[in-house]
């Protein structure tokens, strides 16, 4: 008989129930695009996971690697949190550059709009730095989810860094 120490997976805690649509794992369809008027556009994958434990709290996992030789580039991962009784919702989210960052924003449906509520570095941060961070995630009706976002640094405007769609995977 095989022995496994795997345990069965908890029930979704009622309290994130609303955010059901987000968990699981999904891969970028096609390179997402990146832009910002300082750095010269470019394009990269990457993989999100959603999971739970049975708390009132989404576990995240995001990683972006090059389209072409599939080294790791940007990583971030943190926890999803609603308001009870609320469309109020908060990421938590640590950032391998070095920020650290409350994003809040609503759930409307299958779309969240996000951000910056609170946000720190360290303190050897390079410039420029970021000072506000604003994205949305969107399940469209063709099952792919979206994510757009925008940020502001010290030295220009808010505008769109990053444009990615994702299947299931
Ligand atoms: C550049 C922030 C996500 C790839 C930058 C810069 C900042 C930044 C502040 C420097 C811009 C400048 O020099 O004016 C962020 C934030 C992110 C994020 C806050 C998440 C919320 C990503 C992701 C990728 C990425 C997912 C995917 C690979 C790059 C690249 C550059 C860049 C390639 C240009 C080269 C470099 O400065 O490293 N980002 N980024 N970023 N970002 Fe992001």
């Amino acid at each position: 008989m095989a022995c496994t120490l795997q345990q069965a997976a908890p029930p979704l805690n009622p309290a994130v129930l609303a955010l059901d649509w987000l968990l699981g794992s999904w891969e970028s369809d096609e390179p997402g695009e990146g832009s910002f008027p300082t750095i010269p556009p470019f394009r990269y994958s990457e993989t999100l996971h959603f999971t739970h434990v049975g708390q009132p709290v989404i576990n995240f996992m995001f990683n972006a690697s090059h389209v072409e030789s599939k080294k790791p580039m940007h990583r971030e991962c943190g926890f999803i949190r609603l308001q009870p009784g609320t469309n109020r919702v908060a990421f938590i989210i640590a950032q391998n550059s070095g920020l650290v960052e409350i994003e809040e924003g609503e759930l409307t449906g299958q779309q969240l709009s996000l951000k910056t509520h609170a946000l720190a570095r360290t303190s050897f941060a390079k410039e420029p730095h970021v000072q506000q961070i604003s994205r949305e995630f969107r399940l469209r009706g063709d099952g792919k989810l979206e994510q757009t976002v925008s940020m502001a640094t010290s030295d220009q405007p808010l505008m769109q860094h990053l444009h990615i769609t994702y299947r299931r995977s």
